[in-house]
């Protein structure tokens, strides 16, 4: 695919027009500039899609946030499901788009060119909420509330621990103790939740949890997390 960088903009062919509030948005620029510098997207499922969606899961679509070149989407899409995917940056968009058609999937994708800050789902609509690689603990709870009765949410990010490796990152965009689960509102059962330790590239903490099958009347309640344990994407 061909990559244009111009001034504020960078030119994906095939995608939209950048709307006027995302044009000097910082993780925009910063995330456009490192997708468009020679990575290379994989397109590998992340392991809490592969074991979300190997659970029982309602009808329903499912929600990638923060996708990027999402191989999780990708994964949804193959098994039938219509998924949204959400991100800031519009070329990590468009090499999933590319990569979606390529296989024959692009249909089943809807692309949300936005920033998480900002936009916000609508409650009670999928069946597997997904973040991974992102963390902003103001997103969580719409992201909790968008999930339908007996469908999953699953979560991964930088636990504080991995500023020690990444002192860039900045204290906003890592989990704080007991995080995520210990935002999720009542009515959600913790399936599991898990420690990945990384000297190199900063700890990270994994959870996944079930929304109860009979909708909860009160959503804005905050429980603390069950049990002993077992990043914004900056
Ligand atoms: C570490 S990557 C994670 C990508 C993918 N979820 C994964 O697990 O590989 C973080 C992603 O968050 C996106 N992002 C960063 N800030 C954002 C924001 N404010 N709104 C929406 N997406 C954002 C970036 O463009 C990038 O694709």
């Amino acid at each position: 695919m061909k990559i244009t960088i111009s001034g504020w903009g960078i030119r994906v062919p095939g995608m939209m027009r950048v709307p006027p509030e995302l044009t000097g948005q910082p993780d925009r620029l910063r995330w456009n500039a490192r997708y468009a510098g020679g990575f290379e997207a994989s397109f590998h499922p992340h392991p809490l899609a592969e074991r979300a969606l190997s659970l029982r899961l309602p009808e329903g679509p499912v929600l990638d946030l923060a996708s990027g070149p999402s191989g999780s989407a990708l994964l949804a899409a193959a098994a039938g499901r219509r998924v949204t995917v959400v991100d800031v940056s519009e070329v990590a968009l468009g090499l999933l788009r590319e990569e979606a058609v390529r296989r024959g999937l692009s249909e089943l994708i809807t692309f949300a060119h936005a920033d998480l800050a900002a936009w916000r789902p609508p409650p009670g609509r999928y069946a597997l909420v997904l973040c991974t690689g992102y963390w902003d603990r103001t997103v969580f709870p719409a992201a909790a509330d968008a999930v339908a009765a007996d469908g999953l949410i699953g979560w991964e990010a930088f636990t504080a621990d991995a500023r020690r490796a990444r002192p860039a990152l900045c204290a906003d965009w890592v989990l704080g103790p007991g995080e995520p689960a210990a935002l999720l509102p009542a009515g959600f059962t913790v399936l599991a939740r898990r420690e990945l330790p990384d000297d190199q590239r900063g700890t990270r903490r994994r959870l996944l949890a079930r929304r109860s099958a009979i909708r909860q009347p009160d959503h804005g309640a905050q429980h603390p997390s069950h049990g002993p344990l077992t990043g914004r994407g900056r």
